[in-house]
């Protein structure tokens, strides 16, 4: 693998005119020789490429060790570059990009002439959102090619939140990380699969079911029953696998308070390090080595944009085992649940 000395390109996310700074510049001179940067969005950090090169597609799936079956989402800052990238665009998909885009959306499209394989993993269809995040945006078009971006993180790890968490990871694989600080959203783009009347939910995200729903008429959205049930298999490729893993085993615990520290005492007695992700309203409940609180429980969308930061602390944190709290799946809570049964292997406890 090529080996590059990681530089870090600060941006201001609210300066005006970002397609002239010298640092979106930059990154967009990497994209024109394609190679491959960091970028932030308003989920998390995207490494981003030529959607159009075959070079750079490469590169992503080297640099991130990603199983190269698993498609990438194109990002686009102009819905004129839907042009050659999709065939057809169903009725409801032109109502869910026009509520929206630019957002946290991602839409399975029929894949025009343009999209290498490589970016489609061989199917017929291609995955694009419009990401909603000034410096994304600036980066697309100063490069002036739609841009394949996964998450930044090494394959497997929780996706990254700031431009430290791709440091961690792709340092020495990459030229450089626009670093326009935190994101926002904190959990990845909802991916959705559209017919002329029906949208089915491949992997839940910032767009809620709710929103959805909103847009296309309540009984019109589906979520994919392959994302719940491990005996079936999931329609977007990347759900199958292990995902957002801390180092150490992690169990999420459906109960109170009381019932967690319980299990965490055994834990302690065996002279174990224990972390604890919890929420702000409960962490005073709370007695073990690491405790992180990611959010609060009666704002869950603070619990997502935090979520995966907590999740890495606790490998900074060096601890043997960690419990963790569940979530009500409603609202972003679907896609917060969804993240942490992965992240848990699927290991939960009952009272
Ligand atoms: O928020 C996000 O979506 C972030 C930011 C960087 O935009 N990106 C992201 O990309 O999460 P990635 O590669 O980590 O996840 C893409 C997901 C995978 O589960 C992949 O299998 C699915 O989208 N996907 C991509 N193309 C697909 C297709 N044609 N059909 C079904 N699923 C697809
Ligand atoms: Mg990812």
């Amino acid at each position: 693998m090529k080996s590059f000395q990681t530089e870090r390109w600060t941006v201001d996310n609210f300066e005006e005119n970002l397609i002239k700074h010298p640092h979106v510049i930059q990154a967009s001179l990497w994209i024109k020789q394609n190679e491959v940067v960091a970028l932030p969005t308003e989920t998390v950090y995207g490494l981003a490429g030529n959607a159009q090169s075959d070079q750079a597609i490469a590169r992503i799936f080297e640099a991130k060790g990603r199983p190269s079956d698993n498609p990438l989402i194109v990002h686009i800052s102009d819905r004129k570059q839907l042009e050659g990238l999709v065939s057809s665009i169903p009725e409801n998909a032109e109502k869910l990009m026009n509520a929206f885009w630019p957002g946290p959306l991602t839409i399975v499209l029929p894949k025009g002439e343009d999209v290498s394989e490589k970016v489609t993993a061989g199917l017929s269809t291609v995955a694009v959102r419009m990401p909603d995040h000034p410096v994304a945006l600036a980066v697309i078009e100063a490069s002036g090619v739609p841009l394949a971006a996964p998450s930044a993180n090494l394959s497997g790890k929780p996706s990254p939140t700031t431009a430290n968490h791709v440091y961690e990871d792709l340092k020495g694989k990459i030229p450089g990380i626009v670093d326009g600080g935190s994101t926002g959203v904190g959990v990845e783009s909802t991916v959705v699969e559209c017919t002329d009347k029906k949208v089915t939910i491949l992997r839940p995200g910032g767009v809620t079911f709710e929103d959805l729903e909103h847009v296309v008429g309540a009984g019109n959205v589906t979520i994919d029953p392959g994302i719940q049930n491990e005996k079936l298999a999931p329609r977007s490729p990347g759900m199958k696998y292990t995902h957002y893993a801390p180092d150490a085993p992690f169990v999420l615990v459906d109960g109170s308070p009381e019932f967690l520290q319980q299990l965490v005492d055994k834990e302690k007695a065996a002279g174990k390090k224990i972390g604890i992700l919890t929420t702000d309203e409960r962490v005073i409940f709370y007695q073990a080595d690491c405790v992180i609180p990611a959010g609060r429980r009666k704002n869950p969308e603070t619990v997502a944009q935090h979520l995966y930061e907590a999740l890495r602390s606790f490998n900074e944190a060096g601890v043997d085992q960690i419990f963790g709290e569940v979530f009500p799946k409603t609202g972003v809570g679907v896609a917060i649940m969804n993240r942490l049964e992965k992240s848990a292997g699927g290991n939960i406890i009952k009272e």
